[in-house]
């Protein structure tokens, strides 16, 4: 049973958030990209369907366990989407204060501090924020909350794949749409998916093509989805791109949910905090299916991030120059990719992804899981610059050319 301070307990709101957590456990594992990650390290030949992924997964998010001898230390990891910047040093002083604190549940009501923060900071009221830690859980829940045996779960293809897991406990049929050949989702066939669909899901830019779709064609597929259902929005990459927010949705009062995470820009994957922003019946119906009080330390990194102005912009820019970089490269050596807005690149290879992943893995770097229906591309998730030129001459090497290294 999830606790709070009285003090949060006093106040109508923290009471709201109190009952959402009440709800029943979730009894199905919570599968991200470092459980993905890990699952294809684990099983690097098999087809890892996601319903046979190591227990070993579920229960360790990281890439340690029994890996942790074989892994050399001086491997490249760009195989999860993580930031390598880490937390920015203000969140990291936070962790410290917050830390020394930590014999309390929530001693700065940072719970509602947080809340009120992101909810002036989008325009919404905070009865529309729900704080996760991480956004896997509400993406899971979501699942859980709007579909089921008779309602389908409607998703791009190559996309996101952590909801087709919750979809096998919910019992919900996956229905799989091509992306447009601009790499966008394709709104109409998703809309068109099934009169029944319970949840379309929409990753803005997307994973792992890092591609966008245009807020008309998400705000069209808003408007003319199947009656009942609702239009889950994964932002979860969106502050590294030019991709625009559909968040005022929220506010409109529409059948939407907006997912964000600090894994990202904020670079706090470890830390685990994120966001559910919706209309507070739909966020209800989430709470129902499992929650639970964050850690303080996370809380407060949460504030201090989304407190600096700068750190996005920075970090924006940071990530685009060294994806640039890459991609420059890449051009020069005469590589083909999916034109790609984010922090991850979908690049041909002309070979079974599976045989460069091992390749690389024996180069000592290590990149992102393979996608069924690109079957000779590969991601790669954008690195620090020395990461990227590791990666460069170990693919140089895997793929038979001689680099031109001109960046
Ligand atoms: C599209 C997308 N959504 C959600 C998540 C979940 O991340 P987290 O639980 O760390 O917030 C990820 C992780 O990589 C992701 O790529």
């Amino acid at each position: 049973m999830p606790s709070s301070s009285s003090s949060d307990l006093h106040s109508g709101r923290s009471r709201r958030s109190f009952l959402r957590l009440a709800g029943l456990a979730a009894a199905v594992p919570l599968l991200s990209e470092t459980q993905l990650a890990h699952a294809a390290l684990l099983e690097p030949q098999a087809a890892t369907p996601l319903h046979t992924i190591p227990k070993s997964s579920h229960r360790h998010g990281g890439r340690a366990s029994k890996l942790a001898g074989a892994i050399p230390a001086d491997a490249v990891f760009i195989n999860a989407n993580e930031n390598p910047m880490g937390p920015s040093p203000a969140a990291i002083a936070a962790i410290a204060a917050a830390a020394a604190k930590g014999g309390r549940y929530d001693p700065a009501n940072y719970v509602d501090t947080l809340t009120d923060l992101v909810a002036k900071q989008n325009g919404i009221s905070p009865e529309s924020v729900a704080i996760y830690a991480g956004s896997t859980e509400p993406l899971h829940f979501s699942v859980l909350a709007f579909t089921s045996p008779t309602r389908p779960y409607v998703m791009a293809d190559p996309g996101y794949e952590a909801g087709a897991t919750a979809a096998l406990d919910s019992g919900a049929k996956v229905i799989r749409t091509a992306l447009t050949k601009d790499y966008a989702h394709d709104v109409k066939a998703m809309v068109n998916a099934s009169p029944d669909t319970g949840l379309i899901y929409i990753c803005n830019p997307n994973n792992p093509t890092g591609s966008l779709t245009s807020r008309a064609d998400i705000l069209w597929a808003l408007e003319n989805k199947p009656a009942g259902s609702v239009l889950l929005v994964d932002e979860a990459y969106i502050h590294l791109s030019k991709a625009e927010s559909v968040v005022d949705q929220v506010a409109a009062g529409k059948d939407i949910i907006i997912l964000r995470t600090f894994s990202k820009v904020y670079g706090m994957a470890g830390i685990r905090a994120g966001l559910a922003l919706g209309r507070p019946d739909l966020l209800d119906m989430l709470a129902r299916n499992g929650g639970n009080m964050l850690p303080t330390t996370a809380l407060a990194a949460a504030i201090a991030s989304l407190s600096d102005p700068e750190l996005v912009p920075r970090r924006r820019k940071a990530i685009a120059d060294t994806r640039n970089a890459t991609l420059n490269w890449l051009d020069n050596n005469g590589f083909k990719y999916i034109p790609s807005d984010s922090n991850c690149v979908m690049v041909e290879t002309g070979r079974p992804s599976r045989e460069v992943i091992m390749a690389l893995q024996a180069e000592k770097v290590y990149i992102g899981r393979p996608w069924p229906i690109l079957p000779t591309h590969i991601r790669i998730t954008v690195g620090l610059p020395e990461e990227m030129e590791k990666f460069q001459t170990a693919f140089a090497k895997v793929m038979g050319k001689t680099p031109v290294m001109t960046s």
